[in-house]
């Protein structure tokens, strides 16, 4: 019997229903609801009677600290944001790719990685090369196959959000060196639940959302800057992004040292004090044991799938991600089933057609119990209205 990892009374959730869900609005931990909770009553609700400016930008130190720990880098290349777009959107003026120069994107990917490039192009020459995702195929390899001289940017998850499929960065970096191409890499869907180590994957930037498998409420983006990613100027240079936000010239555009001018604005408080707490919780449970935890849980559940009329993204595990396994079944509709799993108290998502599966520190065998039993009454021998 695989026991759940993480205690399971800390998420509430999973008294009443089968959460299976992380990939899309992660759950919020009770710890970390109780902080917020508490930070609200104590000092987020007093204004400045109880929050000074200094306290303000604390705020935000407080959270790169964690960050950084979290993807082992120094806290100057750590930026925080509203959200993962809101880097994702600057990353065209940031890399200022040459006219006539090509963009690599997959166009399976997470539309905030391809639309700031779609809009881009309206008013710059450049050209954008959509490698498709396809079933048990490589598509590190694919993507590789797509560089040339005269590529100037690539942007990728490191996991693909509907399929679960993980590309190989460090053999994808040595062809982007090779040509001198940027590398940007969304980690929102790998941050939490694999182990993150900026040192090791050497990209341009890596993007992250808070409000997935990091456990945080919407609301707070994080990102890692190279050296020279984190001295440009941002495209949108907020107040909160000078070096004293509570003390500015007009006379110049100060720009506080690294990473930290990339935050714009007076950001929900409430959201960096949960995600600071959450990521906290995850760096007790350990990420090499939440990956392992994912393991086993997906090779039990993979072993009864084919029986049952169903099949995975990929047969081949090594192109896939251990926490996310998306599913399908050729003879189904996988939008009846999905509908049918939320009304029986199940949550996975539809996500391009297949039906997304999250697995996490808090799942356990009776989860994945709970789902394939619903499934299996939709087996290959049953109606498929
Ligand atoms: C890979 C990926 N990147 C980015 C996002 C969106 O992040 P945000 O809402 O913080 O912009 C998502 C949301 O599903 C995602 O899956």
């Amino acid at each position: 019997m695989i026991k759940s990892l993480s205690l399971r009374s800390n998420y509430r959730t999973l008294e009443n229903y089968t959460y299976l869900n992380q990939a899309s609005l992660g759950l919020i931990s009770e710890k970390t609801t109780q902080a917020m909770h508490a930070f609200l009553d104590s000092t987020g609700k007093h204004g400045n009677a109880f929050m000074s400016d200094e306290d303000e930008v604390g705020y935000f130190e407080n959270l790169r600290k964690k960050a950084s720990t979290l993807f082992n880098c120094n806290t100057e290349n750590l930026a925080i944001l509203s959200s993962a777009s809101d880097l994702l959107n600057q990353i065209p003026y940031l890399t200022s790719p040459k006219n006539g120069s090509q963009i690599v994107l997959v166009s399976s990917d997470f539309p905030a990685l391809y639309r700031p490039w779609q809009a881009y192009s309206k008013l710059n020459k450049i050209k954008l090369k959509f490698i498709n995702e396809n079933p048990n195929s490589d598509l590190t390899y694919n993507l590789i196959n797509s560089l040339d001289k005269n590529t100037s940017v690539i942007v990728v998850s490191y996991v693909q959000y509907s399929t679960g499929t993980i590309v190989d960065i460090n053999r994808l970096k040595k062809e982007t060196n090779k040509f001198g191409i940027k590398l940007v890499v969304d980690v929102t869907q790998a941050a939490g639940a694999i182990p993150i180590d900026v040192n090791k994957l050497k990209c341009d930037a890596l993007i992250c959302s808070g409000y997935k498998w990091l456990g945080g409420h919407g609301g707070v983006g994080l990102a890692f800057l190279s050296n020279d990613m984190a001295k440009s100027t941002p495209l949108m240079p907020g107040w909160m992004g000078a070096t004293n936000p509570f003390n500015i010239s007009f006379k110049e555009l100060d720009l506080a040292p690294g990473a930290k001018r990339f935050t714009q604005s007076t950001m929900s408080y409430l959201s960096l004090k949960g995600l600071e707490v959450s990521i906290q919780e995850i760096l007790d449970l350990g990420l090499e044991k939440i990956e392992n935890h994912s393991k086993k849980l997906k090779n039990y559940f993979i072993s009864f799938l084919s029986d049952i009329g169903y099949q995975t993204f990929h047969d081949e595990k090594i192109y896939s991600a251990p926490h996310i396994v998306s599913i399908f079944s050729p003879e189904k509709k996988m939008y009846t089933i999905s509908k049918s799993l939320s009304e029986k108290g199940v949550f996975c998502s539809l996500r391009n057609g297949y039906l997304r599966v999250s697995l996490a520190h808090y799942n356990n065998q009776k989860d994945i119990d709970k789902l394939l039993s619903i499934l299996e009454d939709y087996g290959s021998n049953k109606s498929s209205s």
